[in-house]
């Protein structure tokens, strides 16, 4: 018997009591029952997201938010900026041009930022850029944006901001309003601890106006429509069936962010990746963040001769934990160990254990235990 662990940046693991909420009876979506745990969940993500912006609640993954920010704002031959650091910045590039924009990209290097002096640049010479495409926390990589540095430039610009929090919110500091975010796109599987399914927008004033302009063909993603149902009566309500037991399970799921508080779920998620990293660097390892290190995971460089898929793969089943591995242009060459929404210590301490046991196993020179103490010592002094 092998004990099963998910330490991925997404999916990651359900608390028993946000899964017990899924195995109850469906209820219809159409009745006041359903709509007040609705309203508990959007009043919830107003908190998660530092916002009064209305949020909406979608059946789709983290990308249908993505897609349906660009739908609802970019019209065909309109002028985007897209400032990528990964992966994921590039998958708003690609969704962008399916829309017909003509799209100007800030490329940093991999395992870097952007720049708020690059992005400034891009605005400055593209003032007729109608929006500004970005990622809060490149999981490709492991490494984040400065988000509010983005909104002290745009929010003087005719561009909106629009952030992909897909991975980042629940697990890193973020204020929609504050920072003025005018779009952000948010996915269930990640730092908001329920199964994969659900995706969250909300969109600022200043969204709204283009929003209401924007020609694109959509239906299913039509920000309107979800606006409409969402206002019609005094409580909210989805313009198609929603998904109930997914939504039940985010009602406990943001009970439980309330009740620790999410300024306490950042500062958890700082410690418990600072852990892991200080273990890493202590086995002599490298980190691929240069800058900006993610609180959601850690990326580790897979040292030299060693087969980087091979190592995810014995992680997984031999040692019954799912990582991540690299992706894109760095696959088999990185570890990515999650330390993402329901973690704790003995997590990390679990994620240095595993990698370098699977990395001795695969003749890396490295001392076991060595990691795991130097995380140990991390929790004792970075208490939460
Ligand atoms: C930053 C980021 N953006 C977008 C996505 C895509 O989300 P989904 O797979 O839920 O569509 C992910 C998922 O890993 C992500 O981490």
């Amino acid at each position: 018997m092998r004990k099963k662990y998910i330490m991925a940046p997404g999916p990651t693991e359900v608390p028993a009591e946000v899964l017990v909420e899924a195995a109850k009876p469906v209820i219809h979506h159409r009745t006041p029952q359903y709509r007040k745990i609705l309203t508990e969940v959007v009043d919830g993500m107003k908190y998660v997201l530092g916002t009064e912006n209305n949020v909406f609640v979608i059946g789709a993954s983290g990308t249908g938010a993505m897609e349906m920010s660009v739908a609802n704002t970019v019209n065909a031959g309109d002028k985007v900026i897209v400032a990528s650091i990964g992966v994921f910045g590039d998958r708003w590039e690609a969704i962008a041009k399916v829309y017909g924009a003509n799209v100007v990209k800030i490329a940093a290097e991999w395992g870097t930022a952007v720049k708020p002096a690059e992005l400034k640049k891009a605005l400055d010479e593209n003032p007729d850029a109608v929006a500004v495409f970005t990622t809060l926390n490149e999981t490709s990589t492991g490494v984040y944006n400065d988000i509010e540095a983005f909104g002290k430039l745009t929010v003087n610009h005719k561009a909106i901001l629009v952030v992909d929090g897909i991975s980042g919110i629940g697990a890193q500091p973020f204020y929609m309003d504050k920072w003025n975010v005018d779009i952000i796109a948010v996915g269930s599987q990640k730092g908001l601890m329920i199964p994969p399914g659900l995706a969250y927008i909300a969109a600022s004033k200043k969204a709204w106006a283009v929003i209401e302009n924007c020609k694109s063909p959509k239906f299913y993603f039509d920000m309107k429509k979800y606006e409409k149902a969402a206002t019609k009566e005094k409580m909210p309500d989805t313009p198609f069936t929603s998904a109930v037991s997914l939504v039940c399970q985010q009602a406990a799921a943001l009970k439980l962010i309330k009740e620790e508080g999410i300024e306490k779920v950042w500062e958890r998620h700082e410690k418990l990746s600072k852990a892991v990293r200080e273990g890493i660097k202590a086995l002599g390892l490298e980190l691929f963040a240069k800058e900006n290190p993610a609180v959601v995971l850690c990326s580790v460089v897979v040292p030299e001769g060693i087969d980087g898929k091979a190592l995810m793969k014995k992680i997984r089943d031999e040692y019954g934990i799912s990582m991540a591995g690299g992706q894109g242009k760095m696959e088999g060459k990185l570890l990515r160990i999650g330390t993402l929404g329901y973690t704790d210590r003995f997590d990390a301490v679990m994620g240095v254990a595993a990698a370098e046991m699977a990395l001795k196993d695969m003749g890396a020179k490295i001392e076991v235990g060595k990691g795991v103490k130097r995380t140990m010592e991390v929790l004792m002094e970075e208490k939460y």
